[in-house]
């Protein structure tokens, strides 16, 4: 018996790497059914402010074809940014990320949401030394 039931984790997993896979393996251990939202590419585009290499309907495959992950949904900007509303719609008792969001504005406001609903969030330790960042530096200065 797992710690938590349905658990729900959100990221633009672009080029994806071992960080994400990390991150995902540590989610299902803590989870029976681990749904993943799949941030948009208008969100990657507006936000990061960088054009996305893999596509949106590209990285939703990838991350549905993992044996950690059960569903992989494409989410928009309002429930990447409001968690709530990836709670009405996804119903999940856990909210996983890496340790690399603790303490953001985002992270401190549904910590705050959260504790009013009884449901829990689980920050996981960021894979030091791989990003997509990296990557495609690497691949820039190949
Ligand atoms: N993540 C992680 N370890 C890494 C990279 C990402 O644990 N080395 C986690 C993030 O904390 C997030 C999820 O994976 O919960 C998706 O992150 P994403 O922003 O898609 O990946 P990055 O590689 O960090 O992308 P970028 O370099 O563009 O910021």
């Amino acid at each position: 018996m797992k710690k938590y039931k349905i658990g729900y984790t959100v990221g633009v997993f672009d080029l994806f790497h071992t960080g994400h896979l990390n991150l995902l393996e540590r989610c299902k251990e803590q989870c029976e059914y681990l749904i993943v939202g799949i941030c948009d590419d208008n969100y990657v585009r507006d936000i990061k402010h960088k054009e996305p290499i893999i596509n949106q309907e590209d990285r939703v495959r990838l991350i549905n074809a993992l044996k950690c992950v059960d569903r992989a949904e494409l989410v928009d900007y309002k429930i990447t940014d409001d968690k709530m509303l990836a709670l009405d719609k996804f119903g999940f008792d856990v909210l996983f990320s890496g340790d690399d969001w603790k303490g953001t504005e985002r992270y401190n406001r549904t910590e705050e949401q959260f504790a009013k609903v009884g449901v829990s969030i689980e920050y996981l330790p960021y894979t030091q030394g791989i990003s997509t960042s990296d990557l495609k530096n690497k691949i820039k200065n190949y």
